[in-house]
């Protein structure tokens, strides 16, 4: 852990005050102003990197593209904080998310070549629980619905459990329901996730946290004894994010020295555990959020149904659908960059001594990106307050994805 140390010429970033103890640990729990908001105001007082107290541990926040974009893809800066509670019920191992140097960017590739190369099975997982989501949005129309917590909620994890599992639930499964309880007590009880990869706090219903994981530990081990199994058997094909792990380890595909270690059972247990944590809950806040700016913005609604019915008439759309859809894609950008979900994206530690700004941050220090200081930035977008889709479209109606546009965080 780094504790506040300051560089040989004595100088550290600098950083608003915080508490004794507490430092500015509270500054997470404000409800007076938006936390990303007060970042971003922070840096134009003390710069684009400044230091945040968080309990006894001090974190480097780091604003502005230029900056974020240096030191994300600084090959010394790979490091991860795995969370003190998740390591402790789930043991050693480690997925995308907590792995650190090659053994991150093994498993980051293979998640990412997974899923890239799965595009038709997430589509078809996403296509059937859209149909669940609007009879359940159409059902009794006059009755007031929590779509957070009733609708879009379920539809996330089940949408997770076929891609990454092969399992497709009904909702009143019992071992839906398990897990679905599994995964309402790491979400709600964790806190910001970003405090508990940063600063491993050692509070906040870790108990309860704890006992929950160890349970989804046996029942993912379940499943995945259940694939192997299909595996073995040569009666399934592969299907899923757990299907094609275990081929990697049957084919050995990593036999290169220094890869297949990283892929183990224990990293897989870690790997499935954090697909469900980055790929439930935030994709689901960003439904409701889309939700409340179409409400909210009645016009953008009604472009984009028009878009929709010009291009598409009565057919579901689909991925591929996307280019003939410039207008529709442009109010999902400006979503995404105006509610910013994931404001301070995962942070990352320096695993060597590393310069940043001109103040030289010690080895073992946690580096976090604010992302709103990106797309809230003027320079990228003029009057980022504004919700304007129009800022995603050229003169000629394209959509176009500035470089500013990093809901999905920053770096290699
Ligand atoms: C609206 C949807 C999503 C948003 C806005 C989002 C945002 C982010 C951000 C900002 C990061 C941090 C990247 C970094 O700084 O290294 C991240 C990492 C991650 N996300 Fe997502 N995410 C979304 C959906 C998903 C989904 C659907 C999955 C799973 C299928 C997922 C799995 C992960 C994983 C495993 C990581 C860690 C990867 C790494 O360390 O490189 N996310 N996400």
């Amino acid at each position: 852990m780094a504790l506040c140390r300051v560089n040989a010429s004595g100088s550290l970033p600098k950083g608003p005050p915080g508490l004794p103890l507490l430092g500015n640990l509270l500054l997470f729990r404000s409800r007076a102003h938006p936390v990303d908001e007060i970042l971003t105001n922070w840096a134009k007082e003390y710069g684009n990197i400044y230091t945040l107290k968080i309990g006894p541990k001090l974190v480097y926040i780091l604003n502005g593209y230029d900056l974020i974009n240096e030191v994300f893809n600084n090959p010394d800066v790979d490091g991860r904080n795995a969370a003190k509670t998740f390591k402790a019920a789930l043991g050693e191992g480690k997925g995308p998310a907590s792995s650190e140097g090659q053994a991150w960017s093994c498993q980051r590739h293979f998640t990412l070549k997974h899923f890239s190369s799965s595009t038709a099975k997430l589509e078809e997982a996403v296509a059937t629980e859209v149909t669940t989501v609007l009879s359940a949005l159409m059902s009794q129309p006059q009755t007031p619905k929590d779509v957070h917590n009733d609708v879009f909620k379920p539809a996330m994890y089940n949408i997770m459990c076929k891609v990454a599992l092969a399992k497709y639930y009904t909702y009143k499964d019992e071992e839906f329901e398990t897990l679905a309880d599994i995964w309402d007590t790491v979400n709600t009880n964790s806190g910001p996730a970003t405090l508990y990869y940063s600063v491993k706090l050692p509070f906040g219903k870790s108990d309860e946290i704890f006992r929950k994981i160890s349970s989804l530990k046996i029942l993912l081990q379940k499943i995945v004894d259940e694939r192997r199994q299909c595996l073995n058997d040569k009666s399934a094909t592969p299907s899923c994010f757990v299907d094609s792990y275990l081929l990697l380890q049957q084919n050995e595909l990593g036999g290169k020295e220094g890869v297949s270690k990283h892929f183990t059972d224990d990293n897989l247990l870690w790997s499935i555990f954090e697909l469900f944590f980055g790929g439930t809950n935030i994709p689901r806040t960003l439904m409701s959020s889309v939700v409340v700016y179409l409400i909210n913005n009645p016009h953008v609604q009604e472009k984009i149904q028009q878009e929709l019915d010009t291009e598409l008439g009565d057919k579901p759309p689909s991925w591929a659908d996307r280019q003939r859809l410039p207008y529709t894609q442009a109010a999902i950008a400006e979503i995404m960059r105006h509610a910013n979900v994931t404001f301070l994206a995962v942070p990352r530690v320096a695993r060597k001594p590393v310069t940043i700004g001109g103040y030289h941050i010690p080895a073992g220090s946690t580096l976090m990106s604010n992302l709103h200081s990106v797309m809230m930035d003027p320079t990228a977008f003029p009057n980022p307050e504004e919700f304007h889709p129009e800022r995603f479209l050229d003169t000629d109606g394209n959509f176009r994805k500035p470089r500013e546009l990093v809901p999905f965080g920053m770096g290699e």
